[in-house]
């Protein structure tokens, strides 16, 4: 580096690693200025790097023009500094920060950049609207929450590398240019050029590769791959995102939970994070009725009732049809609920009108043990008393139900249960509830197109025993599929394939996928498993959603370095954008909806084929 004076990039330290024990020796660090303070003529400089944020002082008695330089420095310029190490006078440890027991004192300090006023500065507690800490993300990420997280992140990755490398994994890259897997989102196409009209499909998952992989024989395989689903996004969803993928041949389910449940329990380890040397097991049936969902939140105990069977010759009409309908009324007992208001109880009503429900009933327990509230009428003496025992109700609680059809009252009750675990304080930041769901069901109805469509997906085994229903009552066919939940949220999923084609063949038929269509669109598998299929089965995780339930952090975005907006654009770069006409016509494409005028327009200069790559 011309013009550079000698050696102050060579850094002895970083900036997160001085202690007392460094104390006298004479070190040099280069970073980030992150805060400037200059005290009765003293300059306090705090130097950061992605280790951490070491204090450096410039006092003029001991060197006026390095002071005069010193005094110069802004917000995030980029020096080198060096100089003695010493304790901090008394009084002036700094607890809260790992180098707080030391000082630098400045004795060489070099301007290596200098930088224009940042849009925010990366370590104050300021409020950034997400949108700029996504446009700036490279200042963003100075943050130390920020450089922890991708840390993490990285430590982590390598934590499940080496788990599965130990056990005889190896790692094979499959295609992004692929044809279109059915994981149930919509696909995000690439148009051929060179086969006008045509389009590769980016990898929903590499789950038909994997498979393939297996019939190659690679017989332990996995992958930290990037997926890609064009789905609507939520917290706990990206377009882009990374999974842990994973399968191995000649295994039963139980050996493909308990070698990947080891990948995961390293991980927690790592991290620190409790995982009990059992994680429970629950069928997807139990998981339903207790929890109303697939992923129960198991940090609290609060469990759905069913109480369809008291209710049916109910006066409430309400319940009552809709029990003599074939529909579910189900609820739920918050402990000591009888103190919410009317507005907490009318705003839980509203939310669960939200959710899809008609209404939400409800009663408390007066501390005689009769119901007071809107339905309490409906419900007296015997009635009221078997309803308590139903629910699990004492005096001082609070019963609520909906009364719908089995999806709409599950789905609901399991928001309402999620929100009041988290409205009343159910469990603490450290709580960390683990479990398997096995059993599901293999197909799932959808009254709307009224066919069979796979829960998981088209490749998942159905549980031996339950093969013959496949003709006649398809709906009662489980799949040897598990998922591994934690804290409510769905870490990962996976299950034993069909290794058989004429299994693979039965199940599209009750899929209602034609011979033709199968052909067409997974010929290469279905021909695959004539060649020597082995047994095989398999999971994928969720990357991102692994490391941020592990550092307890609340959205994707923060544990992904570049991510998306809720609206699938990355602000930095300004993707999605526009494209010229000279791209469109290359790609035989025409626009029929033009993007909005302000919409950046690529150039088309950095596609163009130099024939030099
Ligand atoms: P599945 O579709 O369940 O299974 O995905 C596996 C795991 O990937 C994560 N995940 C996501 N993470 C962030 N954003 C998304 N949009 C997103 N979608 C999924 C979840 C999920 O548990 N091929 C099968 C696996 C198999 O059968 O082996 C599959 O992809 O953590
Ligand atoms: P109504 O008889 O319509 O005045 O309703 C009496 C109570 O039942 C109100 O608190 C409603 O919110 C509630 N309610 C109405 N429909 C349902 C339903 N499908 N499930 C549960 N509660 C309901």
């Amino acid at each position: 580096m011309a013009g550079l004076p000698d050696n102050v990039l060579e850094r002895t330290h970083s900036c997160g690693e001085l202690r007392e024990a460094n104390i006298g020796q004479t070190v040099q660090l280069c970073g980030w200025v992150r805060s400037y303070r200059d005290h009765g003529g003293v300059v306090f400089i705090d130097l950061r790097d992605r280790e951490g944020v070491t204090q450096i002082q410039f006092d003029p008695s001991d060197d006026p023009e390095l002071h005069r330089l010193a005094r110069t420095l802004r917000n995030e310029w980029v020096v080198s500094a060096a100089g003695r190490v010493r304790s901090r006078p008394d009084g002036m440890h700094n607890p809260n920060l790992p180098t707080g027991d030391i000082e630098v004192i400045g004795r060489r300090l070099v301007v290596l950049n200098r930088a224009d006023t940042v849009p925010f500065e990366p370590d104050t507690m300021q409020k950034v609207a997400e949108e700029t800490r996504l446009k700036y993300r490279y200042v963003d990420l100075r943050r130390a929450e920020m450089a922890e997280a991708m840390i993490m992140r990285h430590r982590i990755a390598k934590c499940i590398r080496d788990y599965y490398d130990a056990h005889g994994f190896i790692e094979v890259e499959t295609p992004f240019l692929t044809k279109s897997t059915p994981e149930g989102a919509r696909d995000f196409l690439v148009p051929s050029r060179m086969q006008p009209g045509t389009f590769y499909a980016l990898p929903q998952s590499p789950q038909l590769f994997k498979q393939m992989l297996m019939v190659a024989g690679m017989e332990r395989y996995m992958q930290i791959v990037r997926c890609f689903r064009d789905e609507d996004l939520r917290a706990d969803r990206q377009p882009e995102f990374t999974q842990v993928d994973v399968e191995m041949s000649f295994v039963t389910r139980q050996d493909v939970m308990a070698m990947n449940e080891g990948a995961i329990r390293a991980v927690a380890a790592l991290c620190n994070v409790p995982m009990p040397d059992a994680v429970p097991v629950m069928s997807y049936q139990q998981a339903m009725d207790e929890y109303g969902i697939d992923r129960p939140d198991m940090r609290f105990a609060m469990t759905l009732k069913n109480v369809t069977d008291l209710v049916r010759d109910s006066s409430f009409k309400v319940f009552a049809s809709v029990a003599a309908g074939g529909g579910l009324v189900k609820g739920l007992t918050a402990k000591g609920g009888a103190s919410f208001t009317r507005k907490v109880l009318d705003d839980l009503g509203d939310f669960a009108v939200r959710q899809g429900a008609k209404g939400m009933a409800w009663s408390k327990v007066a501390p005689d043990g009769t119901l007071n509230g809107p339905v309490s009428k409906f419900f007296e003496g015997d009635k009221a008393e078997a309803l308590k025992a139903a629910m699990g109700a004492q005096s001082g609680d609070c019963m609520m139900w909906i009364a719908d059809t089995p999806a709409t009252t599950n789905k609901v009750l399991a928001a309402i249960r999620s929100k009041l675990g988290a409205d009343m304080g159910l469990y603490g930041d450290s709580d960390f509830a683990w479990c398997w769901v096995v059993d599901f069901p293999l197909l799932t109805w959808e009254e709307a197109d009224r066919r069979w469509y796979a829960c998981h997906h088209p490749f998942t085994a159905p549980m031996g025993e339950d093969l013959p229903l496949l003709d006649s009552d398809p709906g009662n066919v489980r799949a040897q599929a598990y998922d591994l939940v934690l804290n409510g949220t769905e870490l990962g999923g996976g299950s034993i394939r069909i290794h058989d084609r004429g299994t693979q063949k039965k199940v599209f038929a009750a899929l209602s996928i034609g011979e033709d269509e199968a052909q067409a669109k997974f010929g290469f598998l279905l021909d695959a498993l004539r060649f020597g299929a082995p047994p095989h089965g398999g999971i994928a995780f969720g990357l991102d959603r692994i490391v941020m339930m592990m550092l307890k952090r609340d959205n994707l975005r923060e544990v992904i370095a570049f991510p998306k907006t809720a609206s699938g654009a990355c602000p930095l770069t300004d993707a999605p954008s526009a494209v010229d006409e000279k791209q469109l016509t290359e790609l035989d494409l025409r626009v029929i909806t033009p993007p909005p005028p302000d919409k950046d327009v690529l150039t088309g200069q950095q596609h163009a084929d130099h024939g030099d790559r």
